[in-house]
């Protein structure tokens, strides 16, 4: 979502005439655009807001995103070279103050049809986060859910799909609790009408929540071929008695069900995850409950997070920061050596793939893939091509 956020900041900013400066030194605006899910995210942040001190004068400095709503004006006290301090829940005072300070009128706007043209595209749905998940901060520095209302969604999408995008990525923090409820216009509803765009060919989505999947998904999933093969679906940990307190709302039989049901409608489907190691209270048995559940799952990836308390009052480590280390290094090799034989297990098999660029695009499953002894392919458009080998992370094969 920050990365979509900062792309339309870009976006506004070059369709009034300015250029992007790659060295921060000859930039006359700096925006960081931050993320406050970890520490570590954070502490980045503010390590490169740092580093301008030297070069801060006469620069008009932004710090923005989901870091500044945490840290509120008191950061200035610290960084007093910093102009502007806009949280993630006004954002998008973001443009206002670019217009005024800048003095952008309309007659600047110029034509920025090549300016936007991609294949992939992001699509925000909804931002914030109704769910209580106890280690996570989001609901407090994005507020409460809020969807972008139906009619805006499908609009901005047609405008993509006509400059050139073919894959879209539908954003919110539990996308598919999707509800607009002017319009009693669900997740499953945004789906079928984008499948309506001819030219949208790949429908992804991130993240879903394992508690809002329903039968009326799955009966769609299973005859629309629009919707990703791809579900990044988080399962945290494998022991229920840690799903219990991080507040999931499942246990890891109601997950392994989703799981299950998203195969049936369709065995090609590739799923990932995220999990948390060292949540509190994680024992070393909670733990090889965890590393069961992703040799069980098996999951084509996952996002290997070290927990890193976000509250001054609660849920604090208890286990030592090397045992923290050791967990996510026994979990990453393993995740590591599973993906792999996942990756083996789709030689000899047909894939979708979408074209982003000359020989070189993206399974429908989620993977990287090149094709070999290509000659005009198209970008943008979809090729059957048959897997032939596994590289570096990407599958090798021939349009067929
Ligand atoms: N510590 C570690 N990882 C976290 N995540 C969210 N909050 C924390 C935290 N406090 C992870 C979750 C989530 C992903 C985006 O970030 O796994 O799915
Ligand atoms: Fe955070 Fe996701 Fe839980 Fe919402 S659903 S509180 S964003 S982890």
């Amino acid at each position: 979502m920050n990365e979509d956020d900062s792309n339309s900041i870009k976006n506004f900013l070059l369709s009034y005439g300015l250029k992007e400066e790659e060295s921060e030194k000859n930039s006359d605006i700096i925006i960081i655009n931050t993320c406050t899910v970890r520490q570590h995210a954070e502490d980045k942040a503010l390590s490169f807001l740092g580093s301008l001190k030297k070069i801060s004068t006469n620069k008009k400095i932004f710090f923005i995103g989901c870091a500044a709503e945490r840290l509120g004006e008191k950061i200035k006290n610290k960084f007093p070279y910093i102009s502007y301090v806009i949280g993630a829940k006004s954002y998008q005072k973001i443009y206002e103050i670019l217009r005024n300070e800048l003095y952008l009128s309309d007659h600047l706007i110029q034509n920025t049809f090549s300016l936007n043209s991609k294949i992939s595209d992001y699509q925000t749905i909804s931002r914030g986060c109704n769910m209580k998940c106890s280690y996570c901060i989001v609901p407090d520095v994005r507020g409460m859910e809020l969807p972008v209302p139906f009619e805006k969604i499908i609009g901005d999408i047609k405008k993509k799909a006509k400059n050139g995008v073919r894959e879209i990525i539908l954003l919110g923090q539990t996308v598919n609790s999707y509800i607009d409820k002017q319009s009693s216009k669900k997740f499953i509803d945004l789906l079928k009408e984008i499948s309506k765009i001819d030219e949208i060919k790949i429908i992804r989505f991130l993240s879903p929540h394992p508690v809002f999947f329903n039968d009326e998904f799955f009966e769609e999933y299973k005859k629309n071929h629009k919707i990703s093969r791809w579900i990044h679906l988080p399962l945290q940990s494998g022991s229920d008695k840690i799903l219990k307190k991080m507040r999931r709302g499942y246990t890891i039989e109601k997950f392994k069900k989703v799981v299950d049901e998203l195969r049936r409608s369709d065995p090609t489907t590739s799923i990932t995850t995220d999990i948390i190691v060292g949540y509190t209270d994680e024992t070393e048995e909670d733990f090889n409950l965890t590393l069961a559940a992703i040799r069980e799952i098996k999951f084509s990836m996952v996002y290997c997070f070290k927990y890193s308390p976000r509250f001054k009052d609660k849920d604090q480590l208890t286990i030592t920061n090397k045992e923290l280390e050791k967990r996510h290094q026994v979990l990453l090799n393993e995740v590591k050596k599973i993906a792999k034989e996942l990756m083996y297990e789709r030689i000899g098999k047909t894939e979708e793939v979408l074209i982003y660029s000359k020989n070189k695009g993206i399974t429908i499953s989620g993977y990287n893939c090149c094709i070999i002894d290509c000659k005009n392919m198209k970008e943008g458009d979809i090729y059957k091509v048959k897997i032939e080998n596994v590289k570096n992370n990407t599958l090798y094969g021939r349009a067929i």
